[in-house]
């Protein structure tokens, strides 16, 4: 995680929030290459949902909803973690991440000192609205996205003409008060979800449970990632969280272990049925091809991390790769194997030499395709360095302009994966590159 840490801080990925001031634990900056990864990722969920599932349609619900909807929806009472301090080096420890054995005998992990009672903490930030921070203008941010959709299920149906079953999908802004944000940017306060509720009839939901998992799972097998990293982990009773009748997480191996990456959840008529009862409004379904039957639908969820995706997509991306070159037998070169789909920089033109008018020939061919693919430009240093700059960036194909293109305009177009090179015609890059995308298979 320490060479995922440093390269993402090296080429602009991620950032510690507010640096200069000596950071702000929980927070996290996108720098230049870490806001193109994090809009790819989100894009291919986006299509995948919506535009892939006629069923499908989105929505961008505010982060500040009125705060009766955190009652009903059962975080007020339920959103908690336990906690408990030392007494003695005031470390704070989720009680349920540390050794029981600790938590009986009351002794702090670090330090042996006596540890507090446990006590119950909400991880909503709350805040004010208004001018007046009393009791009556306290406001929560958002620690799910999910919340949006349900209190907007009855719009969608009314405006957008949906039948059950259908889903609403959201990306967009959560937030908790964590009590221990460490492994870089996987648990933070402030984090993007990306949430699909599907809304089916009471006694279809099972069929629709499984069939979620199956099409979550073969999402992350279209992304190119690696799947013996990937394995289903089912919540238990004591783990299933107050909304859920069933849960699954997809769990990644991070650097740190198997970790949660998605949950997929039957919630049942949970939340639907607590905004009927908190609201006083009419929640329910009216099938007006079945007779005008009533009914409160059941809620399948698949809820993923963005922030979290980006993490295991630069986990599993990277590489060290032993690379034997004329006289230098050891030598590794570090490449990031985005799926080309995700690279930040889909292709990069790089001139043999500035003079000579390769320069201009290779900006040329740049303006071309920036037309259609994300691009950078580098006529800096040695064409090797360059190559391997690009390497660490993820940068799946680069383009070089040599003397010969001169002569008969043909470029050198070079794959990350397998460093192999090949000769084309310039005119022919767009083409090619978009079949090389379409077709990629991960060789490592
Ligand atoms: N609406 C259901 C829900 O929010 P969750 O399991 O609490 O379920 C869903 O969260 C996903 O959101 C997780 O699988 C994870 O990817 C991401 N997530 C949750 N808490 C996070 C945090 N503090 N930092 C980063 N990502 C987080």
């Amino acid at each position: 995680m320490e060479k995922i840490t440093s390269l993402a801080k090296r080429r602009g990925f991620v950032f510690q929030s507010s640096e200069i001031y000596g950071g702000q634990n929980g927070a996290w900056d996108y720098g230049p290459m870490g806001i193109e990864l994090k809009n790819r990722i989100a894009g291919a969920w986006w299509k995948e949902m919506t535009q892939l599932h006629d069923d499908i349609v989105g929505l961008d619900a505010a982060i500040l909803m009125h705060p009766r909807t955190w009652e009903a929806s059962g975080h007020v009472e339920n959103f908690t973690d336990p906690l408990v301090d030392c007494k003695k080096c005031k470390s704070r420890f989720r009680a349920d991440q540390i050794p029981e054995e600790n938590l009986a005998a009351k002794k702090c992990p670090d330090c042996g000192g006596e540890l507090t009672d446990t006590r119950k903490f909400n991880l909503m930030f709350k805040t004010h609205i208004g001018p007046a921070e009393d009791s009556a203008s306290v406001i929560y941010l958002r620690p799910e996205t999910a919340q949006g959709i349900y209190v907007n299920y009855k719009n969608i149906i009314q405006s957008n003409r949906m039948k059950i079953p259908f889903g609403i999908a959201q990306i967009g802004k959560a937030f908790r008060n964590e009590i221990v944000t460490k492994n870089f940017i996987f648990r933070t306060c402030e984090f993007e979800q990306m949430e699909m509720q599907f809304f089916v009839k009471p006694g279809t939901d099972e069929k629709w449970f499984d069939e979620w998992r199956k099409r979550r799972w073969s999402y992350y097998e279209k992304l190119g990632v690696k799947m013996d990293h990937l394995r289903w982990h089912q919540h238990g009773h004591g783990e299933l969280a107050h909304y859920a009748k069933d849960a699954y997480d997809i769990e990644y191996l991070f650097p740190m272990g198997w970790r949660e990456l998605e949950g997929v959840h039957n919630r049942g008529d949970y939340d639907l049925g607590r905004h009927t009862k908190f609201s006083g409004k009419d929640l329910q379904y009216i099938d007006q091809e079945n007779n005008n039957e009533r009914y409160t639908p059941y809620i399948i969820e698949t809820s993923a991390g963005l922030t979290r995706n980006l993490l295991m997509i630069l986990c599993d991306a990277y590489d060290e790769e032993q690379v034997a070159e004329k006289g230098n037998d050891d030598d590794v070169r570090t490449v990031l194997r985005f799926h080309p789909s995700l690279a930040p920089v889909t292709v990069a033109v790089m001139p043999l030499m500035k003079k000579d008018g390769l320069a201009e020939i290779a900006a040329d061919i740049r303006a071309e395709l920036k037309e259609d693919f994300a691009t950078d430009y580098d006529q800096g240093g040695a064409i090797g360095r360059r190559y391997r700059r690009q390497d660490e960036a993820g940068t799946p194909f680069c383009v070089t302009v040599d003397y010969q293109t001169k002569e008969d305009k043909t470029v050198t177009l070079r794959f990350r994966d397998s460093m192999e090179q090949i000769r084309l015609p310039a005119a022919e890059l767009t083409a090619r590159l978009r079949q090389e995308i379409k077709g990629y298979k991960r060789i490592k």
